[in-house]
């Protein structure tokens, strides 16, 4: 039977854990037996507490370098009995970023082909959101927020200090990916790989499993048919926000995304409520269109002050830019990158929820629906209904589904 091991690289917070999941998911589809051997889940099991300080991480504590070690050949022989039995494609998920960890695993796993599956992200604004997340971990239990934060980064310098990067010389086949666009960066010796095709196909998919996509609730600007603007929820907004979670009450978000406006995170304050333990994260680039010197105006006032704006946008909505502002045309870029920053912050949550805007919401919706550029900010973006999607390399799901009554 063909067997391999995927030996995952990458400084601490890449979305390594992600990749792996994703790949243990994709691969465990196309029937093949996967397992994911993760060495900060055995080290948190096994050294709670004392592993959350970043001094465990510093190259010069010999102490912690050899309990990490023995944490990584413990696993390493767990994947090689898993591959010696029924199992196919072992993962072993870790920073892997010594050249003599990876000596050893390599002289460990003789005989099993090893590809390396390197995860890259030096987006700075994401590190620290991940870094955020992180300081979550149980293993920071005994720490402030604050602590946990500088603490892990801190370790993530520790293992910059002595990261070796893959290198031809060095290893015979890798593939390095970006995971926050999922992009192939380079790939080396991957042809004689096992599974290589499927593997390839996996890292370079949406991994999707259940994103619920939500216009805020009514806002004051709504009723009085303004554009932009920052103002609150009316009373009908809140009681449509308070269905909203109602209808949320027994599916799991540990994620809700929201931009940094005052009605998206009003939209998410009763999900909270519900929710205590979901984490939320209010993300610029999905902020409304900013319609420039137009901001707050209503249709009506500007067709009267600025009537050549209100034509030109008439003729060409999508490629029509507010002065001073924005229009979809530019819009695409931010949106795409807010979204992909959400997916990468929820990892492998099995649900997330994002409260977006109309036109924000119109762009996502464009990555999932064919819609020629013209008919983009037409698309139909209700605030008592929520399209829920699933995009995975084995299901695709779209659908539009009410949750007032
Ligand atoms: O009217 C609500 C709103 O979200 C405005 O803030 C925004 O300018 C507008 O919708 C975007 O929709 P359209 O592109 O159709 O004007």
């Amino acid at each position: 039977m063909t067997k391999l091991c995927i030996i995952m690289i990458g400084l601490p917070a890449r979305g390594k854990s992600l990749m792996a999941e994703r790949l243990r998911e994709g691969l465990s589809a196309d029937g093949l037996q996967v397992c994911v051997f993760n060495n900060g889940n055995l080290r948190r099991a096994s050294l709670g507490y004392m592993s959350g300080a970043a001094s465990f991480y510093h190259p010069d504590n010999e102490e912690g370098r050899m309990l990490r070690e023995k944490i990584a050949s413990d696993n390493m022989q767990l994947a090689r009995e898993f591959l010696q039995g029924n199992g196919q494609v072992a993962i072993l998920d870790a920073t892997n970023g010594s050249r003599t960890r990876r000596a050893f695993l390599e002289k460990e796993l003789a005989g099993i082909p090893v590809l390396y599956v390197e995860c890259v992200n030096d987006d700075a604004e994401l590190l620290e959101l991940s870094v955020k997340r992180k300081a979550r971990l149980p293993e920071f239990g005994g720490m402030t927020r604050g602590e946990a934060v500088r603490s892990f980064s801190q370790r993530i310098e520790y293992y910059e200090r002595i990261f070796v990067p893959l290198s031809r010389d060095n290893e015979k086949s890798y593939v390095r990916v970006g995971t926050l666009d999922n992009r192939i960066l380079e790939e080396y010796g991957c042809d004689s790989v096992p599974f290589y095709i499927q593997i390839r196909d996996i890292l370079v998919s949406d991994w999707i499993r259940n994103m619920f996509l939500v216009r805020h609730s009514q806002s004051q600007y709504n009723v009085d048919g303004r554009i932009g603007g920052d103002s609150p929820l009316t009373p009908r907004g809140v009681r449509q926000a308070e269905a909203l979670a109602r209808h949320f009450k027994d599916i799991s978000i540990p994620y809700i995304f929201t931009s940094t406006s005052l009605r998206s995170g009003m939209t998410a304050a009763p999900l909270l409520e519900e929710h205590p333990d979901s984490q939320v994260i209010a993300l610029r680039e999905l902020d409304e269109i900013n319609a420039g010197i137009c901001d707050s105006m209503t249709y009506d006032e500007i067709r009267e002050k600025m009537p050549e704006e209100y034509a030109a946008r008439a003729r060409n909505k999508y490629d029509y830019i507010y002065p001073g502002g924005e229009g979809y045309v530019t819009l695409k870029y931010r949106v795409a990158m807010g979204f992909r920053k959400a997916l990468f912050l929820s990892g492998a949550a099995p649900g997330m929820l994002v409260i977006g805007h109309q036109a924000i919401n119109r762009m996502i919706l464009s990555l999932f629906m064919y819609r020629p550029n013209d008919a983009v900010p037409y698309i139909y973006v209700p605030q008592d209904e929520f399209f829920h999607i699933v995009a995975t390399h084995r299901k695709k799901l779209l659908e539009l589904v009410r949750f007032t009554g």
